[in-house]
């Protein structure tokens, strides 16, 4: 058997791999009739995912108090080990109550399908509020991810998962290259060098242009599309996806750019989630992770570049990612390009730039984003899903 030379180590140094082998799944299965039960939303299932294919190496389950705690207030688990977001099964307290410690719990998605087992070795009760403040920098719960916090259940079930079966995205099946495959796939390529590339917004020229402003420094990008749960008004992923299909299309190198579908759902959590983002990748096998402006930001809970300053905090061979970090970009109607106050000589009243805010409002009065802001390809394509959308 030949091994694949790895270009960077997963986080914690081994990739995870908690998919059940085809005997445990039989026996999983036969057991689960009897076994208590969890019924896990949709950000939990993408959660056990992650967890089960390395993405979120190196937790091999939902974290235990030791870790939550340093993690809320320190950004590291337990051992030390950067990390930034809290990874945790919350359930109602009637519901942990009578499970035990020391057993096997069965996982059940919202449509009441057995997808993996919880071997429970912790439940306890958090602080919500902590959670909020350390995390989110604020406990106001219009926050997306803060109202996630608040809404789930009081108390959290802890301990490693197998997931029953890794079965294909029912959109996206040819996107869905798991940690262990996308190292193969740059390895493949003989790519040294690959940056990663988190977005939930349909791609735009700002993003095209420092996508390929890293892409002229390192061997390879990795487009990584989240596709889990998002808030509501964030446009659907299949969108999204098709977006980024004609992108592939008529405007990237495509011995270049790989895209791939992130399965996990959107916390919001701004630089937090941006050091977390940068780590999933890393576990993907990036070697870099675009930081942009407002990185995983909404409202006005962030500023512009915390999600950059925020890298500062960690030494320099701590995380085992390089960020790669760029201003504002904005097509520069002086010098006819895309640029940032970098390599513009423009004042503010000659910079396009829109807010996605904007671009969804100017697509529900059926107007098209402007060639300087979107590719006429997908701005076309976010006008058809928006009529589409409007007519249901
Ligand atoms: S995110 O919530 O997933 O970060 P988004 O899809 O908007 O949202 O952004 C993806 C990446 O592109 C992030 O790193 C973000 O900082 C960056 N980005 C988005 N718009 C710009 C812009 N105009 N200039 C520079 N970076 C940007």
């Amino acid at each position: 058997m030949t091994t694949t030379p790895e270009i960077n180590s997963a986080h914690g140094g081994t990739l995870v791999h908690r998919i059940a082998t085809p005997e445990a799944r039989e026996n999983f299965l036969e057991a689960g009739a009897s076994m208590p039960r969890v019924v896990l939303d949709e950000r939990a299932v993408s959660d056990l995912v992650m967890i089960a294919i390395g993405g979120f190496s190196p937790l091999d389950g939902f974290m235990g108090r030791a870790d939550y705690d340093t993690v809320v207030t320190d950004m590291r688990m337990a051992n030390g080990l950067p990390w930034a977001i809290p990874v945790t099964l919350s359930v109602d307290a009637a519901i942990a109550e009578p499970l035990k410690e020391g057993t096997l719990i069965r996982l059940d998605d919202a449509q009441g399908e057995f997808v993996g087992v919880l071997e429970l070795t912790e439940k306890y009760r958090y602080d919500k509020a902590k959670e909020a403040i350390n995390v989110y920098r604020t406990d106001e719960e219009k926050h997306p991810g803060v109202k996630v916090v608040y809404e789930q259940g009081a108390v959290n079930l802890a301990g490693p998962v197998w997931l029953l079966e890794r079965d294909p995205h029912p959109l996206f099946p040819s996107y869905q290259i798991d940690p262990a495959v996308s190292r193969v796939m740059f390895a493949e390529r003989g790519w040294k060098t690959v940056v990663g590339f988190q977005t939930r917004n349909p791609i735009h020229r700002a993003h095209e242009y420092i996508q390929k402003c890293a892409l002229e420094i390192v061997d390879g990008l990795f487009l990584h599309p989240l596709v889990g749960a998002t808030k509501q008004d964030d446009i659907p992923a299949d969108v999204r996806m098709r977006c980024y299909e004609i992108m592939m299309e008529h405007y990237f190198p495509q011995n270049r750019v790989i895209l791939a579908i992130n399965p996990s759902a959107m916390r919001y959590a701004g630089p937090r989630e941006a050091i977390f983002h940068a780590l999933v990748r890393k576990n993907y096998g990036c070697t870099h992770f675009i930081v942009g402006r407002d990185h995983a930001g909404v409202g006005d809970y962030y500023g512009t570049y915390d999600a950059q300053h925020i890298f500062e905090e960690f030494g320099p061979d701590e995380l085992g990612i390089t960020p790669l970090k760029f201003e504002h970009a904005f097509y520069c109607t002086r010098t006819h390009t895309m640029a940032t106050t970098k390599t513009s000589p423009s004042q503010p009243e000659e910079r396009v730039h829109l807010s996605g805010t904007k671009v969804r409002e100017m697509l529900r009065r059926g107007e098209l984003p402007p060639p300087e802001f979107s590719r006429p390809e997908v701005a076309a394509e976010l006008a058809r899903a928006m009529r589409v959308a409007q007519e249901v």
